[in-house]
């Protein structure tokens, strides 16, 4: 059964997979599930296990749907990652009604159009983000409906994936069963929740800080310009602290979540602790400040390359400053280095819900909210599809208001068949992708 105006959200991280269950009443949000499992087949922000990327998104699926008492059919699936591109895009059309007024059709025709460039075999569309219109040579129109005029631009960047990335992806997807209901860009979703409008506008480094790699996003004009993925990230600094202190890597994960401070002046010799050595069955005693010792450079390094990265997208100065989300902005101490290193505005985003108040929940929540916002374009295929806990689940019932958005599942599945079949589909998965991103009427 479809639940208006619920979500089922999916991120795949390095370290955990995460289900949210949001219910959106009257434009304020209701966390009503969760679900979360550790991730075994995530490397570096990629998969290289499908079975066991399958069976972490299993687990943490059914953590959720205990918590609802109903079985989840569908998910809103957020994509990440280096193999991720923006490039910019031009579309124009002339305006189709007798009136001249520019309604949905002519904004659909006009991102339809711009989706028309070459880009090269192994990549395709993901998204598309619009950040500005043009009527009749007047631009900086945001929301051109209901305007009048005769020839109608839009410019914006197109999201580019590679293709067996995004296909081991949704194939990880489908083998849990589960359908997908939306693929959203994670950095554009998670600013939706984690930045205001303010922010965006005005330049803002949105950065998620998580396990395994380092999410630098860019939003400057109010909208997203460019996003890039590090493969350094909390990990290392387990790592690190298992070299360092001659210990098992989950005993040094262990002491980090405890006693972890990434700002030498301010951790603490007094605050000591007992550390299992390898090779030896007698503990050593250390303290705060050799561990932050080893944690400072290695967060040092994440932050320079953050910067570099910043400069490589083409920015030098973010008035918004940074805004930190992933689990380990939730280190003691990060946030006093960062300010000792950069010159800007600090902030660590933490969604204000019940039950999720943790920097890594960002990313679920803003796919949510994302969702949500750009549902009226969507269409009622991305709300949740829940079957009550005892009855069979049920799947890919075809979609109620608009026949072309077929579900992606079947889409990736039948492109690989016949050229003609694949070519139909491939139109079908451009329209999908151009009704997704219609996004931008915040
Ligand atoms: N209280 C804490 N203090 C320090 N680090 C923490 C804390 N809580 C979580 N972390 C770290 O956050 C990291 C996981 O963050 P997150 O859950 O955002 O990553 P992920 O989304 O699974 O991975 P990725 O985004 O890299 O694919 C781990 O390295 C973990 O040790
Ligand atoms: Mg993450």
């Amino acid at each position: 059964m479809s639940k208006q105006n619920t979500y089922v959200t999916l991120d795949i991280g390095t370290t955990s997979v995460r289900v949210m269950i949001g219910e959106m009443t009257n434009g304020s949000l209701n966390v009503i599930g969760m679900g979360e499992a550790p991730s075994i087949g995530i490397k570096k922000g990629a998969i290289v296990d499908i079975d066991d990327t399958v069976q972490s998104i299993r687990q943490a699926v059914e953590k959720a749907e205990r918590m609802i008492n109903s079985k989840i059919n569908n998910v809103v699936v957020g994509v990440t990652g280096n193999h991720l591109e923006l490039q910019p895009c031009h579309g124009v059309v002339a305006v189709s009604s007798d009136d001249s007024e520019i309604n949905d059709e002519d904004i659909n025709r006009v991102i339809d159009a711009a989706q028309v460039i070459s880009i090269p075999q192994e990549r395709e569309i993901v998204n598309i983000i619009p950040q500005q219109f043009i009527v009749d040579g007047r631009d900086e129109i945001s929301d051109p409906r209901g305007m009048l005029g005769v020839r109608l631009e839009m410019e914006g960047m197109i999201v580019t994936g590679a293709k067996t990335m995004l296909r081991n992806l949704l194939r990880c997807v489908e083998k849990a069963g589960l359908d997908i209901a939306e693929i959203a860009l994670q950095p554009l979703a998670a600013g939706t929740a984690a930045l205001s409008k303010d922010e965006k506008n005005l330049g803002v480094a949105l950065v998620d800080l998580g396990g395994g790699s380092t999410t630098v996003s860019v939003f400057e004009g109010g909208t997203l310009r460019g996003t890039s993925q590090i493969q350094v990230g909390g990990d290392h600094i387990a790592n690190d602290i298992s070299v360092g202190f001659r210990t098992s890597k989950e005993e040094a994960e262990k002491i980090k979540l405890e006693y972890g401070y990434a700002f030498i002046p301010e951790a603490s010799e007094q605050e000591t602790f007992s550390v299992a050595k390898i090779g030896s069955d007698q503990p050593e005693n250390r303290n705060q400040l050799e561990l932050a010792n080893i944690i400072e450079p290695r967060t040092e390094e994440i932050f320079e390359m953050v910067a570099k990265e910043i400069q490589r997208l083409g920015f030098n100065d973010l008035p918004g400053g940074f805004v930190f989300t992933g689990g380990t902005a939730k280190m003691p101490g990060i946030l006093e280095l960062a300010n000792d290193m950069f010159n800007q505005n600090i902030r660590v985003a933490v969604p204000d819900y019940i039950g999720v108040r943790e920097p890594y929940y960002m990313n679920s929540l803003g796919l949510i909210k994302f969702t949500h916002q750009h549902m009226r374009i969507q269409g009622e295929d991305v709300f949740a599809e829940l079957t009550p806990a005892d009855e069979p689940r049920n799947h890919r019932q075809p979609p109620k208001k608009r026949e072309k958005q077929k579900p992606r599942e079947e889409t990736y599945k039948s492109r690989e068949t016949t050229a003609p079949q694949a070519n139909r589909e491939k139109g079908q998965m451009k329209k999908k992708v151009s009704n997704m991103f219609k996004t931008f009427f915040e």
